[in-house]
Formats: C-alpha cells, structure tokens, sequence
C-alpha cells in the first residue's frame, strides 16, 4: 500500500490543535514533522513543534524528519508513543551510523533523507541500518518548493537496487508528479502545501494515490 505523510512545516502553529483535529480526520496515513536547526538549514523550527501537543491530539503517526547536525543529539526529543520513522540527512554533520542504531534501538523505524545533488550510490554503505531512504524532490529548508524533475530517475535509481525498504519523496509532491513517483518504485509520498491547502484533503490524497 502507498502511504501518504501530510507535513505541517506551514500549517499554523497559533492553532496547532485545531490543525491536528482537520489531519485526523483525513486518510494521511502520517503526519510528517519538519525539524530545522538552523545548522544543517538557515531556518529553525525547533522550537515550533510541540510534541507534547502533537501527542495529545493526533491519531495519526509522526514520521520526523531531522534537518539538523549532530542528529544524535536530536533524537532523544522525537521518541514518543506515536513515532514511526525518525529520519536524519546523509549530509548532515555528525555519526550517521550511531544515530540509525539508536533510532532503531528506540524501536522506531530507521530513515535516511538524501538531498537533490548527493549521489544514490553513497547511501548504499548505510542501506542495512535503514528502513526507509527519504529521496528530496527539493532543497531542503523550506515547504511550497518546485519539485525538481530528476527525482524520477533517482527513485528508479534507488528501487531498482533495494527492494525491501520504503522509499519516501519529499518536496513540491502533488497530483502531477505523483503516479510517476509511484511506477517508479517510491511507497510513501509526502505532500505539505498541496494537501494543506486544498479544499478537500481526501480528495487531494485520492488524486495522488489514483490507479493505486
Ligand atoms: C522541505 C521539507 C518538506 C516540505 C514539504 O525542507 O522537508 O517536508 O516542507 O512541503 P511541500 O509539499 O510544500 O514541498
Ligand atoms: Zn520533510
């Protein structure tokens, strides 16, 4: 099955409650949490996400994704109850190796975001302590991005050589770009600006997911 991470980096956070309760009631399979340090990114939005209030309201799984360095000393904050995937960068500065273990260790689901100009073939090194490769459609920093058209072949790319992890596309994804995403062996899709901004998140998720 396709599963759909709906990402709240613009949702608004006065009412992040009421935000919450309208992504319950959607068929997102995740709520995808952008944490920005202000290091590996310029912005920072680590202090935006409460995950006390996250928890409190959700029905739905986190997937977090760290844009951060030394993610290590991240991780800690995002293991909660509700968390399935916790992804940290390739390109991130830090022990890429000890933060998949500890990710794992915590009994969630290990993931590693590639950016658009970083090579496929050097995530193969880590591949045994991943279960899901975020493959960027955009530079990360920032949602409402153009989703830059290599992504296709890099998804190819990377499912042609692993068949048994997820691979997850993050940025500028929309109904346009979606079924391609898919054939080309992509199993999660993240979507922010296209489904929160949408009249009817349902039928937006069903557009993406058509024929599938
Ligand atoms: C980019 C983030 C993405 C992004 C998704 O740095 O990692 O998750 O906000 O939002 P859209 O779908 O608007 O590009
Ligand atoms: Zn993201």
């Amino acid at each position: 099955m396709i599963k759909t991470s709906i990402s709240i980096l613009d949702c608004d956070f006065n009412n992040l409650q009421g935000e919450i309760k309208k992504i319950n009631l959607t068929n997102a399979n995740l709520i995808h949490i952008d944490i920005m340090d202000g290091s590996f990114v310029n912005n920072n939005t680590i202090k935006k996400f409460d995950m006390d209030t996250l928890s409190k309201y959700s029905n739905k799984k986190f997937d977090v994704h760290l844009m951060v360095d030394k993610p290590e000393n991240h991780i800690e904050k995002y293991i909660t109850p509700l968390t399935k995937f916790i992804s940290i960068h390739l390109e991130s500065k830090g022990d890429i190796n000890k933060s998949l273990v500890k990710i794992r260790e915590s009994n969630i689901k290990s993931g590693l975001a590639i950016n658009p100009d970083s090579k496929i073939s050097d995530l193969h090194k880590f591949i045994d302590l991943v279960d899901m490769v975020i493959i960027m459609s955009v530079y990360p920093g920032k949602g409402g991005q153009k989703f830059i058209n290599k992504t296709f072949d890099r998804v190819k790319e990377l499912r042609e050589k692993f068949n048994n992890i997820d691979i997850s596309v993050d940025g500028g994804v929309d109904s346009s770009n979606s079924h391609k995403l898919i054939s080309n062996g992509a199993s999660i899709l993240v979507s922010g600006s296209f489904l929160m901004k949408s009249d009817n998140i349902n039928n937006s998720i069903k557009n993406m997911l058509k024929e599938w």
